[in-house]
């Protein structure tokens, strides 16, 4: 299976751009992320030349945040959609523009909304009535209008993964759309507030785009009712486009513009988009090495990336692909668990996966470009892996491999 033309086989070899992958893994040591700057643009643009409306993207931080995805990003027109004020900071460092931010979240300290104030963001994408009256007074002490948006919640079931399914009833997230006449009311009376928008988004990974659909005909009306009451500006629709791990049939961007455009068009507010996955999903691959082959019952690769690395098998049960960097066609296949060495059953990157591997391969997971280093840990003292950014048939590095030093950064011993 092959993901997009910037990570494809020649002769039996994957290259990323121009540069194969095998000789990063030897150049730079695995586990090690490997992005292409050709799919980061590829993916933006796919948005960006597909809407008929006026938009705005707001590429969602948590996905990848590595301070050159986001200058990259940022350098193609993107805003950003944020979740606290350490993406805010990153956005900045990485010379994003916060009058392109928009922020959600369910927990907005006092702290993360005096600094977003602060920097001047899009919207707040409010998703309680007790963070409302929280972002007023940060805002009224400062003599400043907070510019809001409401998340509601329109309970659409996206058919994802649990984990990943935000816009039901029962979630933890936004709004009930029941609730949202009220509370717009409320805001648009309460000092340091002002109405701008509407926001929602029902979750992750959809792989249809049916939901979308409903999606787009409850909040419409409720967009237009705004519209007319308060001059809202903007209609926020979130993240969730899916992207392909295996063969999902997930549709692209470019289907997913003109649902949007159809169903938006009439409407005459800003269309803005939070997309995480769809746009780094398939722009980056994990390489790891086999450090050991391993037979009990089964067969294992054990390799030298963990759950510390790349969490999403483990948390998710998610299916992402792996594959041999080298082929060598006159080895016999075999079915393999590809494991890694962090000491809970749970550590997998894989399993049942039809391989010819041996000891010192270099294999890749596919589709690690969103949610992978973004959600690595140092657990069982592991260094985080690097990562680098290849451009043509240059790679640069974008986030040096942590020494061992670094894990205890920040802790100190007792004087004892
Ligand atoms: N906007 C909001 C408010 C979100 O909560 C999310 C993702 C996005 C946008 C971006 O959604 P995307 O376009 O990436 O689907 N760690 C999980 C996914 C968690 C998604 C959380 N919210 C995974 O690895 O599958």
């Amino acid at each position: 299976m092959e993901y997009s033309e910037h990570f494809a086989y020649r002769d039996g070899r994957l290259y990323c751009e121009d540069l194969p992958v095998s000789k990063l893994a030897d150049d730079y040591g695995t586990p090690l992320y490997i992005y292409s700057r050709a799919a980061f643009e590829q993916a933006y643009r796919d948005y960006d030349d597909n809407l008929r409306l006026d938009h705005m993207i707001c590429y969602s931080v948590k996905t990848n945040s590595n301070l050159a995805v986001l200058q990259l990003m940022a350098s193609l027109g993107s805003g950003f959609d944020i979740v606290s004020g350490g993406e805010l900071a990153r956005v900045v460092e990485a010379g994003g523009d916060a009058g392109r931010v928009v922020y959600s979240g369910v927990g907005k300290r006092d702290d993360e909304i005096a600094y977003a104030l602060d920097l001047g963001i899009y919207c707040f994408n409010v998703e309680s009535e007790a963070e409302l009256e929280a972002i007023s007074r940060v805002a009224a002490a400062k003599g400043k209008a907070a510019p809001v948006a409401f998340r509601v919640n329109p309970d659409v079931d996206p058919h994802t993964h649990h984990h990943i399914a935000t816009g039901l009833k029962t979630s933890k997230f936004g709004v009930p759309v029941d609730e949202a006449l009220r509370l717009y009311e409320k805001a648009a009376h309460l000092e340091g507030i002002r109405v701008r928008g509407l926001d929602c988004h029902i979750g992750s990974q959809l792989t249809t785009l049916a939901p979308f659909e409903e999606m787009a005909e409850k909040i419409i009306p409720l967009a237009q009712e705004l519209k007319s009451r308060y001059g809202i500006e903007f209609v926020d629709v979130g993240g969730g486009l899916g992207i392909n791990y295996a063969n999902d049939g997930a549709p692209n961007a470019g289907e997913y513009a003109k649902l949007l455009n159809r169903r938006f068009a009439d409407l005459g507010l800003k269309l803005v988009l939070e997309p995480g996955r769809s746009i780094a999903g398939n722009s980056g691959v994990l390489a790891a090495r086999v450090t050991y082959l391993k037979r009990t019952a089964r067969d294992f690769a054990v390799v030298d990336a963990g759950m510390n690395d790349m969490i999403r098998p483990a948390l998710y049960s998610a299916w992402m692909n792996i594959d041999v960097a080298e082929r060598r066609p006159a080895d016999e296949k075999k079915l393999f668990s590809v494991v890694g060495p962090i000491c809970e059953s749970g550590d997998k990157l894989g399993e049942d996966r039809e391989l010819a591997v041996k000891a010192g391969d270099v294999l890749v997971q596919f589709s690690a470009g969103a949610y992978g280093f973004s959600m690595s840990s140092n657990y069982n003292s592991r260094p985080r892996a690097a990562e680098i950014m290849v451009d043509k048939d240059r790679a640069f590095v974008i986030r040096q491999r942590e020494t061992v030093s670094d894990l205890w950064r920040g802790e100190r011993l007792l004087e004892l």
